[in-house]
């Protein structure tokens, strides 16, 4: 395998296949600058900023270097904390957190500081001030037990060439030198544009690039296990310690990456990432983008993909009860390259049960553009805002047709051993006038009567129980006009702050 680190080419063949970012970097490099805190994709002390060409443009995004293979960063540029200041200049990032005060113990640090640099990295250098709310995303996925976020927040906000906070470190100039954004450093673009064109597959660990290559990768392999982000696959590497011999990495296959609106649905590819659908539905689904913004961290956004969240069939995944409330269809992929539609309500069959075969992968999502603009709303219910799991999640889906309820889906995460409709709730409330109270006090009595959630960490059976019913209500209220208070995206913004809610509920 061959990839930049920092301004190094490397070349390096030798590595098991699960062996993590975070190892290679600490135990084989010695760069120590990358801390591990919690193995686990949950703290952010191990992010990496890694670049890759998209359209012939350098551009960086976060990772968890814990729970990501070395090997499936081939043919990119991975920028650890120690090359920001290479020049012996302090990063823009770096310099802002010193004048801010944005360190203590300083473990946390190098990965606030890269988050900080990607966000720096994506808005071109900060020539405007950048708002809380982009800030906060940028660190979502960052836990500090020391400073607070106050001064952390604030160092992302001042990252403003030439600002104040640049300023009162460089005393000696008026004008801070100007720091050179990685994405515009061509000799870093020539090399990924060489290493573009070379295979990276090694023994262990393949990435096929298209369909035939992978099922050529398949039948070679049969005993390989699919990894596409690795957000939860890694997890029983780094949690579990179970090794895996052969990865075949599904995030590279194009036919994968498809995302694209056609004449009568929607098509999402399973290696499309969070990040990816979060960009495309900005403004064509709010709602959807919403709901994105509170799965997970950036980190996690930008390497966990759709397909990878609805094969590992968690109960408590967010996107199978969106799915199941758009009456989605799901493609998959024999090892023979025939395929097969399954619907996403026959597609679970028990707890992390599928009706995948050995053979098979799901090759696609396909949404219905007319339920998608029909009205619809996802709640989810977790202790904090960012880097969270589910405690209970509602998908809803309404079809109103001349005031009456015609077509009404209630899907649940967090609430069975697979994610779930509401169905008697559901039949409560169909043909009924969209305002009838009494059909809604008729649904909620009936979900009562239909679901049984247990107890575990994240909440007890009686508050998702509750939370369902009043989601209920929420939405009801939501379809008959009601302006419902909904925290989506960053509890910290500004009109939440200005309008003199307290605190940043996000670690
Ligand atoms: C800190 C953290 C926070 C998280 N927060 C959330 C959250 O808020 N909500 C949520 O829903 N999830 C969350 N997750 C879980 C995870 O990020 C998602 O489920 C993610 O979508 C998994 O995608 P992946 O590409 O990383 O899958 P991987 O880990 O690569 O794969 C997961 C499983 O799916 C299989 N697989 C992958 N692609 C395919 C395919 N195309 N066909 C068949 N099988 C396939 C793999 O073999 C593996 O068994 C979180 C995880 C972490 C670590
Ligand atoms: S070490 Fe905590 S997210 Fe990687
Ligand atoms: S500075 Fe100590 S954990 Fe953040």
């Amino acid at each position: 395998m061959k990839f930049i680190l920092n301004d190094e080419l490397i070349d390096d063949n030798t590595l098991p296949s699960d062996f993590t970012a975070l190892r290679y970097l600490r135990e084989k490099r010695g760069l120590t600058g990358t801390k591990e805190g919690c193995a686990s994709g949950d703290c952010g002390a191990c992010t990496l900023l890694v670049g890759a060409l998209e359209d012939g443009e350098l551009t960086y995004s976060t990772l968890n270097s814990c729970i990501t293979p070395m090997q499936s960063l081939t043919g990119k540029h991975v920028v650890s904390v120690e090359y920001l200041s290479k020049t012996g200049e302090l990063h823009p990032a770096q310099q802002a957190m010193v004048a801010s005060h944005g360190s203590q113990c300083g473990f946390c640090t190098p990965g606030f500081v890269l988050s900080l640099a990607g966000l720096y990295e994506n808005k071109q250098g900060c020539e405007q001030p950048i708002d809380r709310e982009a800030v906060c995303d940028a660190i979502s996925g960052n836990l500090c037990r020391c400073t607070g976020y106050r001064p952390i927040i604030d160092a992302g906000m001042s990252m403003v060439k030439g600002s104040m906070a640049r300023k009162e470190i460089m005393k000696e100039s008026d004008e801070p030198p100007y720091v050179e954004l990685m994405s515009k450093n061509d000799s870093i673009k020539t090399q990924l544009e060489s290493l573009q064109t070379e295979r990276h597959d090694s023994s262990n660990y393949l990435q096929p690039t298209d369909l035939e290559q992978l099922a050529y990768a398949l039948k070679l392999n049969p005993a390989a296990v699919l990894i596409a982000g690795g957000t939860d696959l890694m997890l029983e590497n780094t949690q579990r310690y179970r090794d895996f011999e052969t990865l075949i990495d599904v995030s590279r296959v194009a036919e994968l990456k498809h995302l694209h609106t056609g004449e009568a649905s929607l098509t999402i590819g399973a290696s499309v990432t969070y990040s990816e659908l979060e960009n495309f539905s900005k403004t064509l689904y709010p709602q959807i983008n919403a709901l994105l913004s509170r799965i997970a961290s950036r980190q996690i956004r930008n390497r966990g993909t759709i397909g990878g969240n609805v094969a590992n069939a968690s109960p408590i995944a967010d996107l199978p009860p969106l799915l199941l409330a758009f009456d989605a269809d799901i493609q998959l992929l024999k090892n023979d390259g025939s395929t097969r539609a399954v619907n996403i309500a026959d597609f679970y069959q028990g707890y992390k049960q599928t009706q995948l075969a050995k053979d098979e992968m799901i090759a696609s999502f396909d949404v219905s553009l007319d339920k998608l603009a029909q009205f619809h709303r996802f709640y989810k219910v977790s202790k904090r805002m960012e880097d969270d799991i589910s405690s209970v999640m509602l998908a809803v889906r309404f079809d109103v047709d001349n005031g009456i309820l015609s077509d009404v889906r209630l899907a649940f995460g967090g609430m069975a051993a697979t994610p779930i409709r509401g169905l008697k709730a559901e039949a409560a409330l169909t043909d009924k006038l969209i305002n009838d109270e009494q059909a809604l006090n008729q649904a909620i009595e009936a979900l009562r009567s239909e679901l049984t959630p247990m107890s575990d960490m994240r909440a007890s059976a009686k508050y998702r129980l509750d939370m369902a019913c009043n989601l209920i209500r929420k939405a009801w209220l939501e379809l008959n006009g009601s302006d419902v208070v909904t925290f989506s995206g960053h509890a910290v913004s500004d009109s939440i702050l200005s309008a003199g809610l307290e605190g940043c509920t996000h670690a």
